[in-house]
Parts: structure tokens; sequence; C-alpha cells
């Protein structure tokens, strides 16, 4: 069969086969479809690897951060701070709380917001700090918890791109913060579209519960298994974000190949530093001490005083046939933000780090046949 990523390196590709089909078609033929017994396994099994009490599954990362903010007490008008470099879902989700975005710069090496400049944006307003482990590095948990504590804020830590990386030796969500994960296909595992909160608090897990399906204070499961014979209650008013038992089937197998899926990462990313450390222009992913990345992504920097732009690096990438992409933008330039006067010297980093930097493919399953094509083409590039 043909597939959308035939004759060329893709930027990634999830690894799926027919265990996830004939997972998927015992649910259908089962006749329960919408969120059951497949979700609360499903749960269970990514709560027991992380670590952790409760995991909640929801229909995107997306919905698992506003439910997440919402039980933080985010109201109309509040504050929450986040990077600058990070994707729109992020902001969106800020949106849905009724929030107010404010955006602060990143740390030149990881990628990830910098702790050092979050005090001088807290204000009166401010409720969340929302941190987000960026291409799959943890940032530095302890220094944003301090931070937190000193002003009595909540830490969000999204680890969408995260699922399998590490903060000093434990799970990125194993940290006593609530963490969302995203089961899209470009993230570590997937369902299709799919999100997860992860918590140790039975409040915070039992009030996700109830939010992500209608606010009704019965799950449709208990009341099947009930008979109908009880009766749900509305203290809340929520919204429909469950997740399908199909999806929830798909995660299942998927979560029993992710020591694999891990494991070819690292490989793949260790052979990319080995291979490319002679290229003088580049500037290789930073790992700190503390973390154990997910290598969701592998993301290099052209140094400044290369001759090369990434432009032109992309274009002849892709025309060997392998799909790379620039690096994060800084969502303070973004059109949506447009009115809002935000000045790009305010944001030095991130708006350095989108010009120099671009993701080549990782991802389990390609080869090293492949992999030695893209070092040979980045090294022809660079070495002319
Ligand atoms: C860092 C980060 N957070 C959140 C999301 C949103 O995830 P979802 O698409 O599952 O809502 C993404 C998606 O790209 C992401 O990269």
């Amino acid at each position: 069969m043909s597939s959308l990523f035939d004759n060329q390196v893709p930027l990634m590709k999830p690894w799926l086969d027919e265990e996830e089909w004939y997972a998927m078609k015992d649910v259908i033929l089962s006749g329960w479809v919408s969120q059951g017994p497949k979700v609360k396994e499903f749960e269970q099994k990514v709560a027991a690897y992380i670590g952790v009490k409760h995991a909640v599954a929801m229909n995107a990362c997306t919905s698992a951060m506003h439910i997440a903010m919402k039980i933080a007490g985010v109201k109309y008008g509040d504050e929450v701070i986040v990077a600058d470099s990070t994707c729109m879902a992020n902001v969106n989700a800020i949106n849905m709380a009724g929030a107010v975005p404010v955006f602060v710069d990143i740390d030149p090496d990881t990628y990830n917001i910098d702790p050092k400049l979050i005090e001088a944006k807290i204000t009166s307003k401010t409720k969340v700090i929302m941190n987000i482990d960026q291409i799959g590095l943890s940032n530095d948990l302890d220094a944003l918890k301090a931070i937190c504590d000193k002003h009595n804020l909540t830490l969000l830590d999204d680890a969408a791109t995260a699922f399998g990386g590490k903060y000093k030796g434990k799970f990125l969500g194993n940290h006593n913060v609530m963490a969302t994960y995203s089961f899209h296909p470009r993230k570590m595992i997937t369902t299709g579209e799919g999100g997860m909160l992860v918590t140790d608090n039975d409040d915070i897990a039992e009030q996700a519960r109830i939010l992500r399906a209608t606010g009704a204070s019965v799950s449709d499961l208990d009341r099947h298994k009930a008979k109908g014979l009880i009766l749900q209650k509305y203290y809340d008013s929520g919204y429909n974000y469950r997740m399908t038992d199909m999806q929830a089937a798909m995660g299942i197998v998927q979560l029993t190949k992710i020591d694999a899926m891990l494991e070819q990462r690292k490989y793949q990313a260790e052979y990319y530093n080995q291979h490319l450390a002679a290229i003088s222009d580049l500037q290789l992913p930073f790992v700190p001490e503390y973390a154990d990345p997910a290598w969701s992504s592998y993301c290099i920097k052209i140094k400044p005083e290369s001759k090369k732009t990434v432009q032109e690096v992309l274009q002849t990438l892709a025309a060997a046939n392998i799909s790379a992409r620039f690096g994060i933008q800084p969502l303070h330039q973004e059109p949506y933000f447009e009115n809002q006067n935000y000045k790009d010297e305010d944001f030095p980093v991130s708006c350095t780090v989108a010009d120099q930097t671009f993701f080549v493919p990782i991802y389990p399953g390609m080869t090293e046949q492949q992999q030695q094509h893209i070092v040979q083409t980045l090294k022809q590039i660079f070495q002319s």
C-alpha cells in the first residue's frame, strides 16, 4: 500500500502496526466506542508507568491544560506566565481559561522558559506558571517550584512532547505538580488525537474527571455498571473533552512499545551527536545534568559565524527528499498578537533561536541508512 511517507525521510512518523488496528477493531465490535473501560485501563497503565496516582485522559492536551488551569482557580483577566517559544496550543488553553498569556524569553541552551527571567514578570494577577518541557527536554523543575512557592503560584508542567522524559531520574509527570501530555501523532505515543492530565492529588483528579465529561458527578461507565440506578448531579458546568475507547485501545498498545521507542530515539540522537560533531558551523542539542530527554525532536543550531542560513539548509534537505523544519518560532511575532505591541528586543533569545535552528527527522522506525543520508547531506551543505 502506498503511503504519504513514500520516497522521503519524513520529519517523524508514528510507530503503528496491525496491533493497534486489531485493538481498535475489538473496541468497535464491542459496541462501546465512547469513554469507557478502555479509557480507564489506559489511564491506569499510564499512571503506573509514570509512577503517579492518577491519570485523566482527554481528547487533547489543550483540553487537559484548560482543565488544569480551571482547577488552579484561574479566572477571567488573570495572568499565566508562559515561554515565548512554544506552540499556539499553550496560548489557546490560556485564552480558553479566560486568562492573559505573559511571555517570558527562553534559555539559550535548553530553549525552555528561562527561570531567571520569570520573577520580573510576576504581578498581583499572576496565577500560574505554565512550563513547557520543550522538544522532549525537561526544564529545571526545582527552580520553577521555588518561584511558585515564593509567590504562591501554581506550576503547570506541560510535558506534551516529553512523555518518557525524566527530570532528576524520575519521569516528567511524577514531580508533585499537575502535568499534561499530548498523544498527537508527532508526540512520543499516539492515540491519533488525545491528551492526559496526571496528578497525585485525589481532589484534582476527581475535579478533572468531572470537568472533562460535561460536569456530571457520575461517569457514563459507572452509570452503565449500576444499570441506570444512579443519577448524576451537576455541581459545575463542564466540557466534552472525553477520549474515546477506540483511541484508548490504541494508546494501550502504544504504551507497550514506549521503552523500545525511547531507546530508538536515544540511539538516533547519539548517532547525530557523534556524526555531526565535526561540523564546526553547528551547535548540537545541549542536555543539562538534571535531564534525560525523550528526544521527541532533534534541534540543530547554526552558529552565528556560519555563512549558511536555515532557509538554504531546509531547501537543500528538501531537494534530497528529507523533511526538516524551522525551529520553534516566537509567539509574540504571530499576527494574532499584532495589536499587543510586543518588541523583538524584549525576547532576544527566542528571536535568535528561531532564526538559527532547525529540526531534522528523529522517530522510531527510521533506518540507519536514512539517517546516514541525512548526515551526509548536512556534511555536504556545511563542508562545501
Ligand atoms: C508543547 C505543546 N503543548 C501542547 C500541545 C497541544 O497538544 P494537543 O494537540 O494534544 O492539544 C502541543 C502540540 O503541538 C505542544 O507542542
